[in-house]
């Protein structure tokens, strides 16, 4: 016989219940899954951003290390420039002073030996004048001609060492500096130029002149050697023009004189500041050729610097700069 069990049935909730128990079964194995999935993935990840982070760390200090030899380099140059500036500006110094002692022995020998010469210098005129005044008249004409002729030698060859002379004092001669008008020391010097060439007529133009820091008694043989070529030189011209101005460059004052005189050639420009260098035959314009080398000595001595511009017959420019007064 065969024993029949009673199974009791499901109901209709408790088979719903095991329907969504099952699915929630199978949503947790998914999800697990999923989870698992992105485990795997961020670990990746994770260990990519430390393999990048590693890079870029190994970079960083690849880079301070560059940096560090750089800047180490850099150090090392800087100093060896700085060594290199010292000795030249040691050695520059050192040029400077052989050059000054090399000049004062240059200048004090000009000055003994154009003092010694002016003796001697002084007998020949007066024993020359002695000659024609007792003994014209028992002089044959050529013999006269010979006397005037040392007597006139004479005379150039003392202009010429008093200006040597004058020119080796500069030197000498202490500088005092201090504010200086410009303006009124110009038309100082045009009204004595003036007063002295009476017979000449020339167009003066004064521009503005600003002040400044020198010593007055040598800016003032500046001018009067400057002023005094420009009237020399534009003789003959109708009408001889001299413009006086200054030319306001950023850096400092250029003061320039110009003129429409006989001019010069333009090659020659540097050799003109030199003691006796002319460009113009005595016959034609006269003088012993120190006026510029005395401008020139006075305006280095001010830390300044001169320059000219001129074109043959179309009159000449000389410029000039001084320290700019102080700013106040
Ligand atoms: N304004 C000018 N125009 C043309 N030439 C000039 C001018 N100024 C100077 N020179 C030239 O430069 C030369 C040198 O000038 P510097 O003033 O030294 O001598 P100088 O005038 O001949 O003689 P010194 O001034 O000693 O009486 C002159 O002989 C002349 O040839
Ligand atoms: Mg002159």
């Amino acid at each position: 016989m065969t024993a029949r069990i009673n199974l009791p049935t499901e109901t209709d909730a408790e088979m719903t219940i095991r329907l969504l128990q099952a699915e929630l079964e199978a949503t947790n194995r998914e999800v697990l899954a999923l989870t698992v999935e992105l485990e795997s993935r961020v670990d990746e990840r994770t260990a990519e951003l430390r393999a990048a982070q590693q890079q870029l760390q190994k970079s960083n200090a690849d880079l301070v290390q560059l940096t560090l030899q750089l800047e180490d380099r850099v150090t090392r140059r800087t100093g060896e420039l700085q060594k290199t500036r010292d000795d030249l500006e040691t050695r520059v110094q050192e040029r400077t002073k052989e050059l000054q002692a090399v000049n004062q022995e240059l200048e004090s020998f000009s000055y003994s030996v154009s003092h010694d010469l002016r003796a001697p210098l002084r007998a020949i005129t007066g024993f020359t004048e002695l000659l024609s005044q007792d003994y014209a008249a028992a002089m044959p004409d050529g013999a006269r001609r010979y006397v005037e002729v040392i007597g006139q030698c004479a005379v150039r060859m003392k202009n010429l060492i008093d200006d040597l002379l004058a020119f080796a004092r500069l030197s000498r001669q202490p500088m005092a500096k201090q504010l200086v008008k410009v303006s009124e020391l110009v038309s100082e010097v045009v009204q004595e130029l003036r007063r002295d060439q009476r017979q000449r007529q020339v167009q003066v133009r004064i521009g503005p002149l600003p002040d400044c820091e020198a010593d007055p008694s040598l800016l003032k043989q500046v001018w009067i050697n400057l002023l005094s070529n420009a009237f020399k030189f534009t003789r003959g011209r109708d009408p001889a023009i001299v413009e006086i101005g200054c030319r306001l460059d950023p850096a400092e004052p250029v003061y320039f004189v110009r003129d429409n005189g006989v001019g010069f050639e333009m090659q020659y420009a540097d050799r003109l500041f030199g003691v006796f260098q002319r460009l113009h035959s005595e016959t034609e314009f006269e003088g012993t050729g120190v006026g510029l080398s005395i401008v020139h000595r006075i305006v280095q001595r001010h830390g300044g610097r001169i320059w000219a511009e001129s074109k043959v017959n179309e009159g000449a420019t000389f410029y000039f700069t001084i320290a700019a007064p102080p700013q106040s």
